[in-house]
């Protein structure tokens, strides 16, 4: 009879395997990271391996990981009261509602708690189609907005392509190329995409376009930055003909671009924003769609037809205004200001030394080093939706990235630089050294002519 005895480690992780299912995955091939605890920017597992977290989680553990004065708020939340019916009210509650409505700029006021990133967007879309009575959305080829079937049919991202016969009806998206991928000039890249958006529109008919989702910053489908004078522009095409703009700020939201909000990097208020991630930076789940006094008063005497079991959770809500009282305590929004900027000088550095570097993306701290196999061809060292076969190379970077001790969200050809708001530079040297020695493994792949 065999003695043998497995650690604790490989049982959780073989339990996990065994009886649960992973997102976005082929189920066999697996090998997760089974975290013991987390502190700051780093993971641990059950061997006493550290990982330092490159991406905040699936970034939104925007103040780090393990701080004790959300468990507290979270515990005294659940002493007093777990649970209420959205019809009753709680301090928690009116206490965040009021509060971000003091961080959200212009009349944004009023909140609608949600649980999640994609039922903020569900929600949005819904209210935008009441408040016009109009039926499209229109939004980006190139973006992610949530799982759900409307946020999915939302979505460009690749990933909705396996249900796209049955995506939700009415969402139109538009394409808007990247400045690193354009060969026409910057100036004429903001002509180009605004002219083709309103060729979209006229199209479309403006008169049956609810409103335009846009991601308040590119996250997941590899940081791809707007033009200079876009998002204006949109505003602006948006007010000329009555067309909501609603920010995704699920993912750019609290401080992770290195202000409360992605689209204040750009000087435009939108109707409503969808937040979720960095509003508890992950300690539990909450979403929320914020709307202007505008859109809430239509509903001061007509039914809001909208509602959820957990809406305004008390102890979600906690959790979410102690985590907004750490940004503004402990200075992280400034923080990932002076880190944005240090990372950019340091990747600098890394481009002259790794010639598959082709180029890198930071707004605050959301950046990807994008990998090439030539820097004048540009081909990517794995191509846009990837197959597994074309993954080979990142891959392997993927897996000396986790050897080294880091956890880092790797997409395609790109390898995501979004630590928590908490990052010193230290630590980011930390990281960026890992990195450096695992693209080292991209540059034997790069070829010259
Ligand atoms: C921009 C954006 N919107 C929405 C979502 C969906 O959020 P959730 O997974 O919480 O539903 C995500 C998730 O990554 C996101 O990045």
């Amino acid at each position: 009879m065999s003695t043998k005895t497995i650690s604790e480690g490989t049982s959780v992780i073989q339990d996990n395997l065994d009886y649960t299912l992973f997102s976005w995955s082929k189920q066999k091939g697996i090998a997760p990271i089974a975290v013991k605890y987390a502190e700051g920017v780093y993971l641990y597992d059950y061997d006493g391996k550290r990982y330092i977290d490159f991406s905040s989680g699936l970034m939104n553990v925007n103040i780090g990981h393990g701080n004790q004065r959300i468990t507290n708020a979270v515990v005294k939340q659940m002493q007093e009261v777990t649970y209420v019916t959205p019809s009753c009210v709680t301090k928690a509650r009116g206490d965040l509602g009021k509060k971000l409505a003091e961080i959200c700029p212009g009349d944004l006021n009023k909140a609608f708690f949600t649980l999640c990133g994609a039922s903020s967007i569900e929600n949005g879309i819904k209210l935008a189609r009441l408040y016009t009575g109009r039926h499209k959305i229109l939004s980006r080829y190139q973006s992610y907005h949530g799982a759900s079937y409307g946020a999915m049919s939302a979505s460009g991202d690749p990933r909705r392509l396996p249900m796209d016969a049955q995506q939700s009806p009415n969402f139109v998206h538009f394409d808007l190329p990247y400045l690193y991928r354009w060969e026409y000039g910057e100036e004429n890249l903001l002509k180009e995409a605004v002219a083709s958006l309103e060729r979209i529109i006229a199209y479309e008919g403006p008169s049956n376009i609810a409103a335009i989702l846009l991601e308040g910053e590119s996250g997941t489908s590899c940081c791809l930055q707007y033009p200079v004078g876009y998002l204006k522009a949109v505003s602006e095409i948006c007010n000329k003909h009555g067309i909501l703009l609603i920010m995704d700020e699920v993912m750019s939201g609290f401080g992770r671009t290195g202000k409360w909000f992605g689209f204040e990097n750009h000087g435009i208020i939108p109707d409503m924003i969808c937040m979720a991630k960095g509003l508890t930076a992950g300690y539990l789940p909450l979403g929320c769609l914020m709307v202007s006094d505008k859109i809430a008063a239509k509903f001061d005497d007509t039914v809001l037809a909208l509602g959820l079991t957990y809406s305004a959770h008390p102890v979600s809500c906690a959790a979410a205004l102690e985590t907004i009282k750490v940004y503004e305590d402990d200075g992280l929004i400034e923080n990932a200001v002076l880190m944005s900027k240090y990372i950019n000088e340091q990747v600098a550095l890394l481009k002259q030394k790794h010639p598959s570097i082709g180029d890198f993306r930071n707004t605050g701290l959301l950046g990807c080093i994008e990998l090439v196999k030539n820097r004048k061809t540009k081909e990517p060292m794995a191509p846009f939706n990837a197959r597994p076969d074309e993954m080979t190379v990142m891959n392997k970077v993927a897996a000396k990235i986790k050897e080294l001790g880091m956890y880092t969200f790797v997409r395609w050809n790109c390898v995501f630089i979004a630590p928590p708001l908490i990052v010193t530079k230290e630590q980011v040297d930390e990281g960026l050294a890992i990195i450096s020695e695992a693209i080292s493994i991209a540059d034997e792949n790069y070829f010259e002519f």
